[in-house]
């Protein structure tokens, strides 16, 4: 166990390890990111945390404020208010880990801090899977003043070096991640067209006012039930003649997919295609809707589309490394490049693969970005950064009950014994860890 990390991280690594290690517990946290657009507050969500675990049995117990409280309201010991004063307590102490703030506004600071200490960021309103149209509008609304007052606050940092310029051109201080899941209630597998044409309505007025104002806005992945939307959405936007020199723009690419090496060649096809002068950023990540994905093909009868195993996942996601640092071409190439790589890993082995690749390829230092999350991230953040290496991390702001999904995707990431974070806590020897997949 690495000594350095602070006692609170450890104890939250603890409770989450626990509070996930209970397949009931685990299905209840599931049903609580369904009924999570349904709470008004935190009270609520703690109400129907409860309601929940009320047909668990906690066999041997996860300790902590939010488990007692629920346990206590299913044995009638605890009014449901009080338990979900308690549960808000308890979780929003984990959440206080991954989020930097209520809001951007309040966000500011710590944006800073990070920027000064050589991290730059991308922000992340929590909040998705909206159900009606006046929430998609609240959550537009919310990431064009976002922009605004991102964009006013960074223009006062001092000069960022290796942050704010690569061997392509200037990079935007302010980074905003968008989920396309949040800017339409109506994204559906079986009909993507009508999403796709709610969610331009309000993605595009975001690209002008991020090309406006020189920020970038990145379209965040989400299942791969919306893959196909979502990819549209930003991709036919970004192909209108209108968005040719601008803004900065990015989109993602998850390698825990079966499929991401044929969507890497599509997805390059289609910047080919778009001939922007300013390249698509690729955020290459595993993929954090693993759970989701196997249960719901398992449930419907489908083909299993993520890689079950650890080894041929961390393979693909090399594989793609190369591919995507390939194409990436150095900054004396006359011709702007098609895509600017973002490689987003904890896994030690997977990031140092990617650096030994841009090493070889000949790509300078600041050519490739390394992303990584707020809260699980911030060790080798600090260590990328050290190193001179352009490191970005990702910032959720927001609420508790907006980022009930988020916070569970972390839960169930940070306690997967097959996650190299864990499987390094738990005392696994860094030689093995970093053995080729
Ligand atoms: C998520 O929301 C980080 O975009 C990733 O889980």
């Amino acid at each position: 166990m690495d000594r350095r990390r602070p006692l609170r991280t450890r104890a939250d690594d603890a409770l989450m390890r626990r509070l996930t290690a209970d397949p009931q517990v685990k299905a209840a946290l599931f049903r609580l990111v369904d009924v999570r657009p349904a709470c008004a507050d935190a009270e609520d969500l703690g109400r129907h945390l409860a309601g929940l675990l009320d047909e668990v049995t906690l066999r041997d117990g996860p300790r902590g404020a939010a488990v007692t409280a629920a346990q206590r309201v299913a044995e009638g010991r605890f009014s449901a208010r009080a338990a979900g004063h308690l549960l808000a307590t308890g979780v929003g102490q984990m959440a206080g880990r991954f989020i930097v703030g209520a809001d951007a506004a309040s966000s500011v600071p710590a944006l800073r801090r990070l920027w000064k200490d050589g991290v730059s960021t991308t922000v992340d309103l929590l909040g998705e899977a909206t159900v009606t149209a006046a929430e998609a509008d609240a959550y537009a609304q919310r990431c064009a003043e976002a922009l605004d007052v991102l964009c006013a606050a960074a223009a006062t940092w001092p000069a960022g070096g290796i942050l704010e310029r690569d061997g392509v051109g200037p990079l935007p201080r302010v980074n905003l991640s968008v989920k396309v899941s949040a800017l339409t209630p109506h994204l559906r597998p079986d009909a993507p067209e009508r999403g796709i044409a709610d969610a331009t309505t309000r993605l595009r007025p975001l690209l002008r006012r991020a090309r406006d104002l020189g920020a970038h806005l990145h379209v965040d992945m989400e299942s791969l039930d919306d893959r196909d939307a979502v990819l549209e959405t930003a991709l036919r936007l970004l192909a209108e003649p209108e968005f040719r020199d601008g803004p900065s723009a990015g989109i993602v690419l998850q390698a825990y997919l079966k499929e991401s090496p044929r969507h890497l060649e599509a997805i390059l096809d289609r910047a080919r295609e778009a001939g922007r002068s300013v390249p698509l950023t690729v955020r290459l990540v595993k993929g954090a809707y693993w759970d989701h994905e196997l249960v719901h093909a398992q449930q419907v009868g489908w083909p299993v589309p993520v890689w079950e195993d650890r080894a041929a996942c961390d393979r693909c996601f090399e594989q793609l490394t190369r591919r995507l640092l390939g194409v990436a071409r150095t900054p004396d190439t006359p011709n702007a490049p098609l895509v600017r790589p973002a490689i987003a890993s904890h896994n030690l082995r997977s990031v140092a693969h990617a650096l030994a690749v841009q090493d070889e390829l000949g790509l300078a230092p600041g050519d490739v970005e390394y992303q990584v999350l707020r809260g699980l991230g911030d060790d080798l953040q600090g260590a990328l950064a050290d190193r001179g290496v352009r490191v970005r991390t990702y910032c959720p702001v927001g609420d508790l009950v907006a980022g009930m999904a988020y916070l569970v995707r972390r839960l169930l990431e940070n306690s997967s014994n097959d996650s190299f974070l864990s499987a390094r806590a738990a005392g696994a020897e860094l030689d093995d860890l970093l053995r080729a997949p």
